[in-house]
This record gives C-alpha cells, sequence and structure tokens, in this order.
C-alpha cells in the first residue's frame, strides 16, 4: 500500500497525481455499496427470472450461489480495492506479481459495466418513462391486456426507447460530475429505508388479495424438476449481478472504503439487505400474478405489468405507484452510479481524463453502445446475434459469461496468489480484529470452493460438458 494514501476526503496516489475522494463515515460505506447493489436487479430482474425459472427451486439455488459464491467474490473484492487503493485495473497490477496479466480481470471489468448499462439505462428508462405516466394519468388497472398494452406501447416505440434512455444518461452523468461522496453517499443513504418500507406495504396488499395463496406457494414449494444446467447458470449470474461482482465495480468502491471497516461484516451486511429487498419484492409481485391471473414467466416486462394491479387494488394507489417508480428510479441510480464509477476512475486514473471528461466520453459511448439494446424491441427486434436480440445479448453475456469468469479469477488470485498471509492481515485490519476464525472459513471457501463451483457451473450451463 502507498504511504501517502490518506482515510479521508482527498487522497493522492503513489505518483501524487490523482485525487481520491473517500467515503466519509461507516455508514457512509454500507450505504454506498448497498446503492450499488440494490437496484434493478431486485425488483425487476429478480422477479422476472425467478417467474421464468419455475419460483422456490431457482430462488434456492440462487440463495446458495449469493452465499458460496457472491458474498466470496465480494469480501475478495472490497479488501484488494482497500489495499491498493486504486481503479480495478491498477489494483490488480499493484498487487499482483510483476509480468503477470491479473489486471485483464480489471479490464473484463470495464468491458461488463459498459455492456450492463447498455441495457439497464433502457430498463431504468422504463422506470423513469413509468414515472411519468403515473403523474400524467392513470395506469392502474387490474386487466392484463390493459397493463400489458401500457408497456408494449411504450417499449415498441424507438423514439420513447431512445429519449428515456438518454434521460437516464443525462441524470447519472450529472450526478457522477459532483463526485464521489457527494454525489453517490447523500442519495442513497436517505432513501433506502424508505424504499423497503414500501416494498413492505406493497407485499401486505398482495399477500392479502384474494387467490395470492397460489403465489406463495410458487415462492416456497421447491419444484426441482425445473433446474437445469441454463437455469443453474442464470442463478448464479444473477447472484454475480445482484451484488456488483465479478467486473471491478467492488474493488473500485473497496478502494473508497476506511481503514478500519470491517470488510467481512459489511460485506455480510449487504449481501443480506440485498436478499431481503429481492425477496421482498418477490413477495410484492408473485401473490398478485397469481391473484390477477397473469403469467409468471412474462420476462422483463413482468414488473411493469403487475405492479400497476398491484396498486389499483390499493387506497389512494395512484399516488402510492408514483412514490414506487421514483424509488425504484433511485435504487437504479445508486446502481448505475456504481457501474459508471469503474470506467470513470478508469479514465481518470490511468489515461489522466478529469473526472468531467471521462463522464462525458462514458456518456457518449454509452448513447452508441444503449441503442441498439434500447431498440431492441422496435427497430431492431429481428436483428439477431447467437439468436438473441442486443439487449438479450448483453444481459446474457454478462451476469452469465463475463462477471462469472470476473469472479473466478479473482476467486483463483486471491486462493493461490495473494495467499492466506496477505488476506488474513487484509482482513483483521492488519491484526486490529480478532476474526482469525471467520478469515479461515473464508480462504479456504474463495481458495476451493468458489472456484471449482463456478466453473463446474459455468461449463454445465455454456453446454461444455
Ligand atoms: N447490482 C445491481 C442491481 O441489482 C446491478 C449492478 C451490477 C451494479 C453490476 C453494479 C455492477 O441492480
Amino acid at each position: 500500500m502507498t504511504s501517502d494514501t490518506q482515510e479521508m476526503g482527498v487522497k493522492r496516489s503513489a505518483k501524487g497525481l490523482v485525487a481520491r475522494d473517500g467515503f466519509s463515515t461507516s455508514l457512509g460505506v454500507l450505504a454506498a455499496t448497498l446503492g450499488s447493489a440494490v437496484g434493478l436487479g431486485n425488483i425487476w430482474k429478480f422477479p422476472y427470472l425467478t417467474g421464468e425459472n419455475g419460483g422456490a427451486a431457482f430462488i434456492l439455488v440462487y440463495v446458495i450461489a449469493t452465499l458460496l459464491v457472491g458474498l466470496p467474490v465480494m469480501i475478495s473484492e472490497h479488501m484488494l480495492g482497500r489495499r491498493a487503493r486504486a481503479d480495478a485495473i491498477q489494483t490488480l497490477r499493484v498487487l499482483a506479481p510483476k509480468r503477470q496479466p491479473w489486471w485483464l480481470i480489471g479490464a473484463a471489468g470495464c468491458l461488463s459495466a459498459f455492456l450492463i448499462l447498455a441495457f439497464y439505462t433502457e430498463v431504468a428508462g422504463w422506470v423513469f418513462a413509468y414515472i411519468f405516466k403515473a403523474l400524467t394519468g392513470s395506469i392502474l388497472s387490474t386487466d392484463p391486456t390493459q397493463t400489458s398494452g401500457v408497456f408494449n406501447d411504450m417499449a415498441t416505440d424507438p423514439a420513447q426507447s431512445l429519449i428515456w434512455q438518454w434521460v437516464v444518461l443525462a441524470v447519472v452523468g450529472a450526478i457522477i460530475m459532483l463526485g464521489v461522496s457527494k454525489g453517490i453517499e447523500r442519495a442513497t443513504k436517505r432513501l433506502m429505508p424508505v424504499l423497503f418500507v414500501l416494498l413492505i406495504a406493497v407485499c401486505v396488499r398482495s399477500l392479502t388479495l384474494d387467490g395470492a395463496g397460489e403465489g406463495v406457494k410458487f415462492l416456497l414449494r421447491p419444484d426441482f424438476s425445473k433446474l437445469s444446467g441454463e437455469v443453474l447458470l442464470v442463478a448464479m449470474g444473477l447472484a454475480f449481478f445482484k451484488l456488483s461482482i465479478g467486473m471491478g465495480t467492488m474493488i473500485t468502491y473497496g478502494s473508497y472504503f476506511r481503514r478500519n471497516q470491517n470488510i467481512p461484516v459489511t460485506a455480510s451486511r449487504v449481501m443480506l439487505a440485498d436478499l431481503s429487498v429481492s425477496l421482498l419484492a418477490g413477495m410484492a409481485i408473485f401473490p398478485a400474478v397469481f391473484a390477477f391471473g397473469f403469467s409468471p414467466d412474462a420476462g422483463p416486462s413482468l414488473l411493469f405489468i403487475t405492479i400497476p394491479a398491484v396498486f389499483a387494488s390499493m387506497p389512494l394507489g395512484e399516488v402510492f405507484i408514483i412514490f414506487f417508480f421514483v424509488l425504484t428510479a433511485i435504487a437504479a441510480t445508486g446502481a448505475m452510479l456504481s457501474l459508471f464509477e469503474v470506467p470513470v476512475a478508469v479514465l481518470n486514473e490511468q489515461l489522466g481524463l478529469s473526472r468531467v471528461k471521462a463522464t462525458l466520453l462514458t456518456m457518449g459511448l454509452l448513447v452508441l453502445v444503449g441503442a441498439p439494446a434500447a431498440l431492441s424491441n422496435s427497430t431492431l427486434d429481428d436483428f439477431k446475434l447467437f439468436d438473441k436480440t442486443m439487449f438479450d445479448l448483453y444481459d446474457y453475456a454478462t451476469s452469465n459469461i463475463l462477471m462469472p469468469v470476473g469472479g473466478l479469477f479473482l476467486a483463483l488470485f486471491v486462493g493461490w496468489v495473494w495467499g492466506y498471509d496477505q488476506v488474513k492481515s487484509a482482513l483483521s485490519n492488519d491484526g486490529a480484529l480478532r476474526n482469525e476464525r471467520v478469515i479461515r472459513a473464508f480462504f479456504g471457501v474463495v481458495k476451493f470452493v468458489t472456484p471449482v463451483l463456478v466453473t463446474l457451473v459455468l461449463l454445465d450451463g455454456l453446454n461444455i460438458i
């Protein structure tokens, strides 16, 4: 570690070139990390994948993947980022033995961040559009043809799709230019608990609908015949996507962590909170899906066609649905900020671009790379690569290939290259914490269990074995 880094406020790298902003409080670290993890993955992706892949059995695999793969990789990333105090590429360059190309994990991570943003900004665009629609007219209805009509009109209109994506890019770009602690901390700290409470209210309504029981069964009674190699890979990919790992985001965030932050505890809390938000979103959506006779495997539109039905049967639903989409937009923004942070930090620290220029360049590239995803339901719906629209391809390639491969190499790096002594000193905060058992358990998992599981699931899911 460089001696001239500081814990708080402005930091300078060894070369003295780059100022690094940091999180000023421990709560800020937790909130911002959660801000990255909690997002459309919980509210949009988790429910629709659960619906498509058979419910409870999928959730079970997802939880196992979160514990045995997600958590260890997240701890690894926080640990490496804080040790090196640098962006994802530089972190691995500094920590790896000379001439070993582990920094490629960081470089692949930049690519993942880009590709995720390219489709994520589209889904966020739908959320922003729904706030607008809820403000200007009623979108509430318990009739599936009605609610899917509203969604399809929007998603199949090329102009709307592009414009909402650009609105999202402009909003996120503007916040990023304000800097890490100011922009990210302030937005996420206050609003996460409000989202949590609102989701609980929606769950209560959904669970008390007539016929909700089928939805509860769907979420709790596993049907293992639904599992296949592909489904296991999708569940594991979701664990990566959900925790923002395997691509450098959590390395970058770790680089802003305080010296005395208890990393295993922080990461576990983030994991648990993130999991609870996903499960709550599932509980909010599936009872309603079954109660109103919607189909659970509607795919990416599931959230947008189901939620208006739940609010339609709630007092003051017109008002609460606005809150719901505003809070979802904020959660999505927290996640997008952390995604932007990866390429912006690299452009800033590797190429010496100012943060403003780095952000503008990232935004510009995203307008180009994002457009094919935005147009996947309209102009380009017939344009397919590997049998997938660009929206689906970006999503599949990141969650099911790039992030797991990134996570695999990170686990291998920590377990087999960095080694136990380094891990012990990093995770015990140089001996300040008495958490040797935790460290030993972590090390065993990250060295053996995580790499083996990720490899098997990847090979099986991609039909290589
Ligand atoms: N975890 C975020 C979500 O669930 C998405 C994300 C993935 C954010 C990767 C950063 C990096 O919405």
